[in-house]
């Protein structure tokens, strides 16, 4: 993990005296609200329904456990005791005192934290693949290049007035785990011919009002340009990026408006005057940096026989096995996610009791590091085999045991009407409903990988156009209606979800799943996932199904 140096550790306290005295001349009345805005905003401060709202970056989704107790510390002393996971790898608070938040900030300043960049028309926190530096099929570990581009990103003065927020995915691996192609920019790892490292650069992917998959603008560019050109990129963005109308001012606009050969040919022109600049990155630089994402020191042990330890456990134990422990590069290692998700949590919500023993066990299980996913769920990255069911068994009394990673009952979620000024209508009730109506492990585990999306307005922020089943938050006449979709993904083949028809009210939802997972059921082939099947048959027996009338 990344250590600040003194340069890093100044930059970043300064930054709090900084908003210190903003917070207070705002509080004074000595600065109006709307140059105090751009201000709060710098510093991840948003106002939403009830209270302000805190984003605190965790960049590549890494957090120790050190941070993780601060965060339980600041939940409990300046929060209502509890925080929530997001889907860019940050993390909210939902209800601190505008006046206290300078020392929050402070706080977290004191464990190589902050909230700088988290909001406003800015690049964002760069995110990556959870299992970044561990998975089996990594080809390229893309955290030591996540924290180069944090690194060129978080101050960057060129680039903190954009036409809009800007958001940046790397992914290493086979399997795209950051949802790279639905971000501003998404960059693929991978190593050529000659195995030399490259990056395959997509851009204008995002959700929101109008939902783009990204297109590639550069199928292959060597690491010491990466910076160089990002920044061409984002020359061009910004400088032809619609600053008149917000809702057209993000990339993908841009691209689609231009196409993407005519916006890359742009690129390759900026690029031209940067690339053998002082942007170029030197491997010195780029050895740095790898530094510090060396491999814990791994003691030598063999891998275990799991479905062995499966059958001689519980069957709760077994489920989790399957679902929740993941395959791992070293020997005798495995990775395991605690889902967020237990029945009638607001999905991604951590209590600072959890917290603190999810940092405890980190540091008896794990290295004493935790991982954040962007399906707003924590991991261990390096649990030994043999201590699997030893873990389990102390999870399982801090309701972190749910066996249903990758299934329809671990859903993201937006804040929605509970907490977001924006709604149209709640998500949390919405997803407690979905869970308490499939609670059964078996018929989840049948049903198999599902990822069920939900947001509370058209912004998207709960990724609802890219899964599985997708549920948006719409207003028909002032009452909360739900739009039912199916069909998106997030993955190396992302897609985007097709809307069945009309709306429903939020206690008619589980019985629409019901009929969209009866459809599948009757539908797939043997091994065909949900998503597969959806494919293959399109959109039609699922509405068919939904809308027929009862008889
Ligand atoms: C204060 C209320 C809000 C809450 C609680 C909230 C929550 C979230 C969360 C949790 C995410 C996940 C990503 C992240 O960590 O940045 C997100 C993303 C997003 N937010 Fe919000 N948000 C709020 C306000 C807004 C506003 C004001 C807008 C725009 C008008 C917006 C539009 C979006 C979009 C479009 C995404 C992600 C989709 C994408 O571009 O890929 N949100 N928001
Ligand atoms: S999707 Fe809409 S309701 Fe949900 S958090 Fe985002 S802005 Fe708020």
């Amino acid at each position: 993990m990344y250590k600040y140096d003194n340069y890093d550790q100044q930059m970043v306290d300064e930054r709090v005296l900084q908003f210190r005295d903003q917070t207070r001349r705002f509080l004074a009345g000595e600065l109006p609200e709307d140059e105090f805005l751009p201000l709060r905003l710098q510093n991840g401060l948003y106002v939403q329904r009830f209270a302000p709202m805190l984003r605190i970056a965790i960049p590549y989704g890494m957090v120790s456990s050190r941070q993780m107790r601060k965060l339980a510390y600041i939940a409990r002393r300046y929060d209502k005791g509890y925080v929530h996971f997001t889907t860019r790898q940050n993390l909210q608070l939902n209800w601190p005192r505008l006046e206290e938040v300078p020392e929050i900030l402070e706080e977290l300043a004191s464990v190589q934290m902050h909230a700088i960049q988290t909001s406003g028309n800015c690049i964002r926190n760069t995110t990556t693949d959870q299992f970044a530096g561990v998975a089996y099929d990594e080809i390229i570990d893309p955290r030591p290049w996540c924290e180069i581009i944090r690194q060129w990103s978080t101050f960057h003065p060129e680039f903190a007035y954009l036409p809009r927020k800007f958001k940046i995915a790397v992914c290493g691996s086979e399997q795209d785990r950051a949802a790279t192609q639905v971000h501003d920019i998404g960059i693929h790892a991978f190593l050529n011919e000659n195995n030399d490292v490259r990056f395959k650069i997509l851009a204008g992917g995002g959700l929101g009002r109008t939902p783009m998959v990204g297109s590639i603008i550069k199928p292959s560019l060597e690491p010491e340009h990466l910076l160089s050109y990002l920044d061409a990129v984002l020359r061009v963005y910004n400088r032809y990026g619609r600053r008149d109308n917000k809702y057209k001012a993000r990339i993908k606009i841009l691209i689609k408006a231009l196409t993407p050969a005519v916006f890359s040919k742009k690129v390759e022109q900026e690029w031209s005057y940067l690339k053998e600049t002082e942007a170029k990155l030197t491997q010195q630089e780029i050895d740095r940096v790898q530094s510090f994402f060396s491999e814990p020191d791994y003691p030598e042990l063999t891998n275990i026989n799991l479905t062995d330890l499966a059958l001689s456990s519980e069957s709760d134990f077994q489920w989790w096995l399957r679902r929740n422990v993941h395959p791992h590069k070293k020997p005798g290692f495995s990775a395991v996610t605690l889902t967020l998700k237990a029945t009638a949590d607001a999905p991604g919500d951590a209590s600072a009791e959890q917290l603190e023993a999810i940092s405890d066990l980190a540091d008896e299980f794990s290295f004493g590091e935790l991982r954040v996913s962007h399906e707003q769920n924590l991991i261990f990255a390096d649990v030994p085999q043999r201590r699997l069911h030893e873990l389990w068994l102390n999870l399982k009394p801090l309701n972190l045991a749910t066996p249903n990673q990758g299934l329809l009952t671990d859903m993201i979620c937006c804040p929605g009407g509970d907490f977001c000024a924006l709604a149209n209508a709640r998500s949390i009730p919405l997803a407690e409903n979905i869970q308490r109506r499939f609670d059964d492990i078996d018929f989840l585990h049948d049903i198999g990988e599902l990822d069920l999306n939900i947001s509370g307005c058209m912004n998207a922020c709960g990724h609802h156009h890219v899964g599985h089943i997708g549920i948006l938050g719409v207003d028909r006449k002032g009452e909360e209606y739900y739009q039912v979709q199916v069909g998106g993904a997030s993955g190396h083949d992302a897609s985007l979800g097709k809307i069945l028809g009309p709306s429903f009210k939020m206690d008619e939802i589980p019985d629409v799943i019901d009929k969209i997972l009866k459809t599948y059921i009757e539908l797939r082939t043997p091994e065909e996932r949900f998503i597969d099947t959806c494919r293959r048959v399109g959109i039609q027996p699922f509405k068919e199904r939904v809308y027929a009338k009862a008889a």
